[in-house]
């Protein structure tokens, strides 16, 4: 069983598909503990209802984000966290917390990486017209959303998709992709080479293909 530490900030969709895969049984692991920065986060809410031990660590008690940072570490390392699940965390880590642990920090990002890096970015992509958007689950290095990719769903943008519609599409993805990633990495069949994540004996569909606008017209 790997020990999840997850960090959130908000209403955590995204950690309730993670409590979920876990008690369905459907990944190898079990969250440890959840640590958000914002007191009133719905998240915190969720993982009480799981039984899961919560922390409020607030970025505003602490000097700088090295103080923040090594306190976070402290707690993951208190309640023995082999990998760390970002979701939904809005605060950018620092590089003594990645090194704190290498190659282990997962983030889901609700776009297709490396396009719309940052925040609001379904809004960027409705805007930009893009046909395709979706999101990316990728291991956490010092940049900002720059990580070795991990899984991508990917989901079609339509000319009325306002930004909730398109989220709502995305995050029902995310809630595949982040549990499955979770389990890729707990199965041991992830390893880094360079910009590329590898996948241990994974078949993959040579017909995979989507188009958006379909060609019948
Ligand atoms: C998701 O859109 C995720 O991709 C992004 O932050 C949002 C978190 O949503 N990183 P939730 O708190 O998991 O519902």
């Amino acid at each position: 069983m790997v020990r999840l530490g997850v960090l959130v900030s908000g209403s955590g969709t995204n950690l309730q598909s993670i409590l979920d895969a876990c008690a369905a049984g459907s990944i190898d692991a079990r969250v440890a503990v959840v640590i958000s920065n914002v007191s009133s986060a719905y998240a915190l809410t969720r993982a009480q209802n799981a039984g899961v031990p919560t922390r409020v660590v607030s970025h505003k008690e602490y000097p700088d984000r090295d103080a923040f940072d090594a306190e976070l570490v402290s707690v993951l390392k208190g309640y023995d966290v082999e990998l760390v699940c970002l979701a939904g965390f809005m605060r950018i880590l620092t590089p003594g917390f990645i090194r704190a642990f290498p190659g282990r920090i997962m983030n889901i990002h609700p776009a297709l990486l490396p396009s719309f890096p940052g925040l609001d970015v379904r809004q960027a992509a409705i805007d930009h017209g893009v046909r395709f958007s979706g999101c990316t689950v990728h291991f956490v290095d010092e940049g900002v959303d720059t990580g070795p990719i991990i899984i991508q769903a990917v989901v079609p943008v339509y000319p009325d998709d306002t930004e909730e519609s398109l989220r709502d599409r995305i995050l029902k993805r995310e809630h595949q992709i982040y549990p499955g990633a979770i389990q890729l990495y707990a199965q041991g069949r992830l390893s880094i080479s360079g910009r590329r994540v590898l996948i241990q004996d994974h078949h993959h569909d040579e017909a995979a293909c989507l188009i958006n606008p379909s060609l019948d017209f």
